[in-house]
Parts: structure tokens; C-alpha cells; sequence
């Protein structure tokens, strides 16, 4: 009989989610084109007319920093920015009443300017060191 226990991973893991490759390039156009440069900065990268959101901190990202620490936080921090705040400011420096003073881009961001943007993000990132998930043929 086969014993399964010990290599079953947790349901609720996030191991098995990797989003396909993205163009690094193209997430950099995308992060200037959803105005993230309002609100961030980005370590080694300089952006054209930027215009400091007046009602927050901004927040740096990239770096040798600790803050998003896997790549699981970095595609989070995106999708549901209210999940955990960056470390390092004031809460009332990044959100207001428990909720992230990041405005939530799930209407209107494509899946690709997602992969793209993370493609972007974590090559600016130098603790954000993921490997893929190999993917075996499904049974
Ligand atoms: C209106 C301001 C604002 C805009 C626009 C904005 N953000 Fe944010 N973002 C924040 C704030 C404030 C935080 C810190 C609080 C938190 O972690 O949610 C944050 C956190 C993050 C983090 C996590 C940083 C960490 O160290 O944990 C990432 C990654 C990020 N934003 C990416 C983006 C991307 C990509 C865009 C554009 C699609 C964007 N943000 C647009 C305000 C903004």
C-alpha cells in the first residue's frame, strides 16, 4: 500500500501556484502605466512625470530590503494589498481603518500586466528568489 501522508502538502499552501513567465520589460511600461510611481518607488529604476500621491508615505520596493520576503508576497502584495502592510512605516503611514492605502487594481488589471508586473518587481528585488513549481503531466 502506498503512504501519501508525508509528502502531501498542506491544502491551503501555495506551493503548485506559479504564474507563467513574464516580460520584464513590458511590467516596467505597465507599472508606469497604472501610475504605481505615484505611490512607489523602485530601486535603480528612475520614472518620468511622477506625481506623489499626496495622502501617503511612499513606499520603496526592490532592493536588498527583507519586506517582501517570497514570491507568494509579491504577487499578494498586488492582488490584496490589505493582506499584510509593507514593513518598515507606520501603519497610519499605509493604511487606513485595517485596509491598505493601496488602491485595488483587480477591475481593470489583466492577468498578463500581472505576470509582467511581477516579472518586473522581482527582478529589482535581490532577496526575492523563487523557483518555479515543476509542473509533471496530470494523471
Ligand atoms: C495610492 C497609492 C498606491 C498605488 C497607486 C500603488 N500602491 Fe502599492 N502600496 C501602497 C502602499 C501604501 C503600500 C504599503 C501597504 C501595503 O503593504 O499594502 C503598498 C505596497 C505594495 C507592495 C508591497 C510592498 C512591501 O514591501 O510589502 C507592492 C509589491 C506594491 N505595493 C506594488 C504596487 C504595484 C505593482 C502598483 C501598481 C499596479 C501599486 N503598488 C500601486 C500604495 C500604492
Amino acid at each position: 500500500m502506498l503512504t501519501l501522508v508525508a509528502c502531501t502538502p498542506d491544502p491551503k499552501s501555495g506551493k503548485g501556484f506559479t504564474l507563467p513567465e513574464g516580460d520584464i520589460e513590458r511590467g516596467q511600461q505597465t507599472f508606469a502605466e497604472l501610475n504605481c510611481q505615484a505611490c512607489h518607488t523602485v530601486a535603480g529604476v528612475t520614472f518620468d512625470d511622477v506625481e506623489p500621491s499626496p495622502d501617503h508615505k511612499m513606499v520603496a520596493l526592490g532592493g536588498a530590503r527583507s519586506k517582501v520576503q517570497t514570491y507568494g508576497d509579491l504577487v499578494t502584495s498586488i492582488i490584496n494589498p490589505s493582506h499584510r502592510f509593507a514593513k518598515g512605516y507606520a501603519e497610519e503611514d499605509v493604511a487606513t481603518g485595517g485596509e491598505s492605502k493601496m488602491r485595488l487594481y483587480n477591475d481593470e488589471m489583466t492577468v498578463q500586466q500581472l505576470i509582467d508586473l511581477v516579472a518586473f518587481l522581482e527582478s529589482h528585488y535581490s532577496v526575492v528568489r523563487f523557483d518555479p513549481t515543476p509542473y509533471g503531466p496530470y494523471h
